[in-house]
């Protein structure tokens, strides 16, 4: 890779030639068994995702938005019901509550970790809630202790949305591992991903475990005898087979993550950068930087900058859940979450995958400066 070459946000392509011989023989495996979908890679991987994450169940289904959805079919939540989340982050999460029936009770996010923030939640609590739905954004868990609090002291179920965080750790805790129910998305630009959509739910409940895995074949049991209305939430065996042969190389990658996220925030200081930088917050936690994400007043002329520096970046999220259009009849208006408006309009992920080349992260960098040197923003002293 040369100075000049362009540095995208990731490289599914030098994970896939690193495990080629490996992945290429699980898919082969599956196709010539012809159990595509369910059997025994689906429950090995069930066994050894449950392991990882330290839970006691697992069940494979067919993506990071269908685990959101089973779990709250499975607690029976639905019209009437209200759910709290943050209004920052993917759409799946606030569209399965909705999808559901229920209302997603929206609560602003703390700006340091971009999480839900714990101090605001005690106040949406009504009589009509039944669970609380934290998001662990971008690899960082949220701040459990004090939503697992309030949740035992209302009676209410914690489902983990954890489909960008498999493997964080909160106090030694395993992200999906602490609440009712934690979903996991192995879209392919996950940490884990498949090749394909992919998603597993894990629990310590065994009666939970049960019902979501009845719900995830159309609650048939048995075959054609329908306890109750599922859908299909089924996860192919190919899925399966490539996540066991990814999942021994997780705890790799995170590491390398984890190394150039380090090398980021070294560099940004180095530069006089370092108000970018979200600042890490809760210190007993393992972050596993499904993204790196700085924050910056004029983002889009940074944007505009890097990409014609052939640097790729990201936005997640330009538009937060309460501003959605289709949410618009749930009343929400502009300014009620100024943390999650403002985060919005000044995050910017920069490119991140295990395999990314730390000249290059520096060349990410020196291009944000070069950025902020042209608009008079960074002192020369900064820089030196
Ligand atoms: C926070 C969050 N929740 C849910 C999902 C949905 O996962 P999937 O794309 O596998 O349906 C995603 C996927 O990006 C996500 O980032």
């Amino acid at each position: 890779m040369d100075n000049n070459s362009p540095i995208p946000m990731l490289d599914l392509k030098a994970q896939y030639l690193a495990l080629k011989p490996e992945l290429d023989e699980a898919v082969m495996r599956v196709i010539e068994s012809t159990h595509f979908i369910n059997g025994p890679d689906v429950e090995a991987m069930e066994q050894e995702v449950a392991q990882y994450c330290r839970a006691g169940h697992c069940i494979g289904v067919s993506s990071g938005s269908d685990a959101l959805l089973v779990c709250l079919m499975a607690l029976d939540i639905g019209q009437g019901d209200e759910v709290i989340t943050t209004p920052y982050t993917f759409f799946a999460t606030a569209g399965a509550i909705v999808r559901m029936g229920a209302r997603p009770v929206f609560c602003d996010i703390d700006p340091v970790t971009f999480n839900i923030d714990p101090a605001q939640i005690a106040a949406k609590v009504t009589k009509r809630t039944r669970a609380i739905m934290p998001v662990h954004l971008f690899g960082q868990c949220a701040e459990m202790d004090p939503i697992l609090e309030i949740a035992s002291k209302h009676k209410l179920a914690v489902i983990e949305d954890a489909a960008q965080a498999i493997g964080s750790e909160y106090k030694g805790r395993r992200a999906g591992s602490m609440g009712t129910v934690g979903c996991y998305s192995f879209f392919p630009s996950k940490n884990l991903g498949c090749f394909g959509d992919g998603g597993a739910v894990v629990t310590q409940d065994r009666a939970l475990a049960d019902k979501i895995r009845l719900l995830r074949g159309h609650g048939s049991h048995p075959k054609y005898f329908h306890k109750l209305v599922g859908g299909n939430f089924r996860l192919d065996s190919i899925h399966a087979a490539v996540l066991r042969v990814k999942l021994k190389h997780l705890d790799s990658w995170t590491q390398a993550r984890q190394q150039g996220a380090a090398y980021y925030t070294a560099c940004l200081m180095k530069y006089g950068l370092g108000r970018l930088i979200e600042a890490p917050k809760i210190l007993q936690s393992r972050h596993i930087f499904n993204q790196y994400v700085v924050r910056c007043d004029d983002r889009e002329g940074v944007r505009e900058h890097l990409k014609k520096e052939k640097i790729t970046t990201e936005v997640y999220y330009p538009q937060p859940m309460h501003l959605q259009e289709c949410f618009a009849n749930l009343g929400y208006k502009k300014g009620e979450f100024p943390e999650s408006e403002l985060a919005a309009v000044t995050s910017l992920a920069l490119p991140m995958y295990p395999e990314l080349p730390n000249a290059q992260r520096e060349r990410v960098v020196r291009g944000i400066v070069t950025h902020f040197e042209a608009a008079g923003k960074l002192s020369r002293r900064a820089t030196a």
